[in-house]
């Protein structure tokens, strides 16, 4: 019997509930004969837009709605709280599915390699980002705000976040959907200033032209930028100049100029984000935790291919921090059996196609999309044409017959029946949405997140068991 009919239809599992996955999802949707199965390891569904996206840019998270039109499709089911790798295996998912596509993400963080890294005190703002977006992994973390300054490392959107995060006034916290405990803890917070440290200089910074002119429009922080950090060294202002500048580059650094040129008497507010370029940290210190912060300043250098590096002058400076986030970019983690680019932190493939590093072919059936594909950079609608690119890739090979035909072995529900493995269903987490949305209402907030499986879990089985 062909496959890929409604008769025989073909099967696939997403591995991870991300923009990744659910675009994956609508794509493969669209196509008469295709059942999808997603399973997320946790049981909220939407990877970084739940868990990632800032608390104080809600209307980001709208676009939560279109994965729920994917998710009220026929033939889509969603498994929460089974951790592919741990409660079932690949193989396992590979013997009853015809295609497996991973969406898992990058869940991890790329390190410094500076001695004090691991001083109690320095964090990868992945931590942080979990922290205050309610990740259950991360309820109990805690973060040391009793000190006066903060260093955040890295020149991205993230970093652009979490410097906002920290400079958020209690009353604009109080309307977000950021997590209780880190409401609570932000708003006994002692912290006045954020240095933002930049290794290359302003034309070089990565983070996006709204994201920087936000810090500039704060309630209660200044945002200052020394005028000699911006001036620009002949190599980009030659680049800026030339017509292979991009203008999200030119923007960044008018928006920055303009930052410096902000008079004394303008300025005022109780805190400050202090943007720092051509600077690296080059050792944490501290007795026992982060006390001080030891900076290099840096030069640039045009290398062969044109790219602008860093190179350390040699230069020194301290400063004094108690608490130093390091957001210089998320890491892939390999899972089980499966090929992984340990530099790159990415599943090896071509058009999203597993690639099988002994043999240099493709892995029959396994398939890859979003950050865990590419490496953890682009925003949620990146996702969406990188999707549809590795589901152009799935028919393909469907049409051409590449996709192996295989002996049913069961509904993957069986397995996890026999495992124990207490799955959510997504009317299960709808039931956990209407929760989390009916407690922030007398607050005015857009949800109140759980931030406990056991709670979700709770929440969701009632849910089931009236839909049962
Ligand atoms: C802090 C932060 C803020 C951001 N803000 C914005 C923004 O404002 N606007 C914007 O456009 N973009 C933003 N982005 C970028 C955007 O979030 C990403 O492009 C997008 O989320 C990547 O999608 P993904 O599906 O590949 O990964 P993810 O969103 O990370 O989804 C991966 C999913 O896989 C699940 N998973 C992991 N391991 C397993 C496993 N073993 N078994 C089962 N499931 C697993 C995870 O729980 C998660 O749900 C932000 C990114 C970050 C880090
Ligand atoms: N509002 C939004 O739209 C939003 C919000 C958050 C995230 N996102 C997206 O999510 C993606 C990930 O964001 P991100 O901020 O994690 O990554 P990113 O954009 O790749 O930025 C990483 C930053 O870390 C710096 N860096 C790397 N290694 C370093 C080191 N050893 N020392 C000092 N600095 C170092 C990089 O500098 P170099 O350039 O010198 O390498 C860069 O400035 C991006 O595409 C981002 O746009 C979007």
């Amino acid at each position: 019997m062909t496959l890929g009919t409604t008769d025989n239809p073909l099967r696939v599992a997403i591995v991870g509930s991300g923009p990744a996955g659910f675009y994956a999802a609508e794509a493969l949707l669209k196509r008469e004969g295709v059942e999808v199965d997603v399973f997320d390891r946790l049981p909220t569904p939407y990877g970084l837009v739940r868990l990632g996206v800032a608390p104080d840019h809600p209307k980001i998270k709208s676009v939560i709605r279109i994965y729920e039109k994917t998710a009220a499709q026929p033939g889509f089911r969603f498994f929460g709280n089974v951790n592919v790798g741990g409660d079932v295996s690949i193989a396992e998912l590979a013997e009853r599915y015809h295609a497996v596509v991973y969406a898992y993400g990058a869940e991890t963080d790329r390190h410094l390699g500076i001695p004090g890294e691991d001083l109690p005190g320095s964090h990868p703002a992945t931590a942080f980002v979990a922290w205050y977006n309610g990740h259950p992994d991360y309820a109990g973390a805690e973060f040391d705000l009793s000190h006066e300054r903060a260093v955040v490392v890295g020149n991205g959107n993230v970093a652009m976040d979490v410097a906002r995060m920290l400079a958020l006034t209690q009353e604009e916290l109080a309307t977000t959907d950021t997590a209780d405990h880190a409401i609570e803890a932000l708003g006994r917070s002692n912290v006045r200033e954020i240095v933002v440290l930049g290794r290359r200089g302003p034309a070089q910074a990565a983070f996006t032209n709204p994201e920087v002119k936000e810090l500039g429009e704060m309630v209660d922080a200044d945002c200052i930028v020394d005028p000699a950090e911006v001036e620009l060294d002949p190599t980009s202002a030659a680049y800026l100049e030339s017509e292979a500048s991009d203008k999200t580059h030119r923007v960044n650094v008018d928006i920055l100029r303009e930052f410096a040129s902000r008079q004394p008497e303008s300025l005022g507010k109780r805190k400050r984000i202090v943007l720092r370029f051509l600077c690296s940290p080059v050792e944490i210190q501290g007795e026992g935790k982060v006390e001080r912060v030891v900076i290099g300043r840096n030069r640039l250098e045009a290398e062969h291919d044109g790219r602008i590096r860093a190179v350390d002058t040699g230069e020194r400076e301290t400063i004094e921090a108690g608490l130093l986030l390091r957001s210089v970019g998320y890491k892939g983690v390999p899972l089980e059996n499966l090929p992984f680019d340990e530099g790159r932190g990415t599943i090896p493939n071509e058009n999203g196609r597993v690639l099988d590093p002994e043999t240099g072919g493709q892995m029959a059936g396994h398939y890859v999309v979003g950050w865990i594909k590419r490496g953890p950079s682009g925003v949620i609608g990146t996702n969406k044409k990188d999707a549809q690119d590795t589901v152009a890739s799935v028919l393909e090979d469907l049409d051409a017959g590449r996709i192996p035909q295989r002996e049913a072995r069961g509904d993957v529900t069986d397995l996890l029946a026999e495992r124990d493995v207490e799955f959510v269903s997504f009317a299960g987490w709808q039931a956990i949405d209407r929760a989390e949305v009916s407690r922030g209402e007398p607050q005015g907030r857009p949800r109140v997140k759980f931030t406990s499986v056991a709670e979700m879990l709770e929440v969701a089985a009632r849910e089931d068991a009236v839909v049962g």
